[in-house]
């Protein structure tokens, strides 16, 4: 343990009390890479603005929301195949286990996972990263429901999580990353993403991650433009939150909700699309934005997988295949892997 919180200096640690700390980047450190990151993915040709900037509190709530619409197929299948797996799990894992969680959100599903580990230990360590402030609140209702629960919670990017977790201590983690997240990468960019994963790994350790299949078109389309209009309120709430934290001045009924399945990427594309050719403000991006009408700003890929292409990513990128589970459907996957 020793020189575990020098190495982490980048972080501003918070102790709540003897069950949960959290560790945060500098607040200014935080608004400073949003203003430039910004500043350089729509200052260019192809306009774009990163998913991991929908995460503010009510892209996090509007999140939760998407997770419980009837045409959003992903959470609910997952959740089944969690509650199949669970048995088989506990196989796998012991008493020297932590878990650690890549996105956790608001942890909903991390609680069936949590059943299994409280049903092997006597106290369990739960490590959960997320860029939302939405981590503290889900680790202050977890501290209610499991007793013999300790949180240690990283609000930072995915990156900079397993930086932190990197040669941490000695102790086998069990790493999460459930929901498909991982779609969001580009493959070049996924399999990168993958390696940084396994070399953070020691050997021991497992990986468990959640794949979104390949299906019919109209079902993966009608998941990304709900009747709702929630998924659209989700994408548009990015510029809300541009408005509000780089003063900005989106008019957001200027902007539309566009999202449309690519076959050949294999990979839900959503788009802002601009509707009036218009010019917007981004004080603290140093940036006067020109869109025509009908330009798109692209918000996210949402990626889509076979199994076969699953099984190849994931060996070729340094893991051993444990098991996959799959629903009745072969909607969507689990697969548990360890380092090769
Ligand atoms: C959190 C990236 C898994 O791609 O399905 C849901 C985000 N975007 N509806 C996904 C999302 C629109 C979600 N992930």
């Amino acid at each position: 343990m020793n020189g575990t919180i020098q190495k982490n200096h980048d972080y501003k640690k918070y102790i709540i009390d003897s069950k949960l700390q959290y560790f945060k980047p500098h607040a200014s450190k935080i608004e400073k890479t949003f203003a430039e990151e910004i500043s350089s993915s729509l200052n260019r040709d192809s306009k774009f603005i990163a998913p991991k900037f929908f995460y503010d509190k009510r892209g996090s709530v509007l999140f939760e929301k998407i997770c419980t619409l009837p045409e959003y197929y992903p959470t609910r299948t997952e959740i089944d195949i969690l509650k199949n797996l669970q048995a088989e799990l506990s196989l796998f894992i012991d008493e020297s286990f932590r878990l650690v969680e890549l996105g956790s959100g608001a942890s909903v599903k991390t609680r069936l996972l949590l059943d299994v580990f409280a049903q092997i230990q006597k106290t369990t360590e739960y490590f959960p990263i997320d860029i939302s402030e939405i981590l503290t609140e889900s680790s202050e209702q977890l501290l209610r429901d499991y007793a013999n629960l300790r949180i240690t919670g990283i609000i930072d990017t995915y990156e900079g999580g397993l930086e932190f977790l990197k040669n941490y201590d000695e102790r086998k983690n069990l790493i999460l990353f459930l929901g498909s997240s991982f779609g969001n990468f580009s493959p070049s960019a996924g399999k990168n993403f993958l390696g940084k994963i396994n070399s953070t790994m020691k050997s021991g350790d497992l990986f468990l991650i959640g794949l979104d299949l390949v299906k019919d078109s109209h079902i993966l389309e009608s998941a990304y433009n709900d009747a709702q209009g929630v998924t659209a309120e989700f994408n548009l709430n990015v510029l809300s939150r541009i408005n509000d934290e780089l003063d900005a001045d989106f008019n957001l009924s200027n902007f539309s909700h566009h999202s449309i399945y690519n076959s050949g990427d294999q990979r839900i594309e959503m788009y802002l699309k601009s509707m009036v050719k218009q010019s917007v403000i981004i004080s603290k991006s140093n940036l006067l934005l020109n869109l025509e009408k009908n330009e798109l700003i692209h918000t996210e890929h949402s990626h889509k997988y076979t199994v076969e292409q699953i099984r190849t990513l994931l060996e070729s990128t340094g893991f051993k295949i444990n098991h996959m589970w799959l629903d009745d459907k072969n909607y969507f996957s689990l697969t548990l892997v360890s380092k090769n």
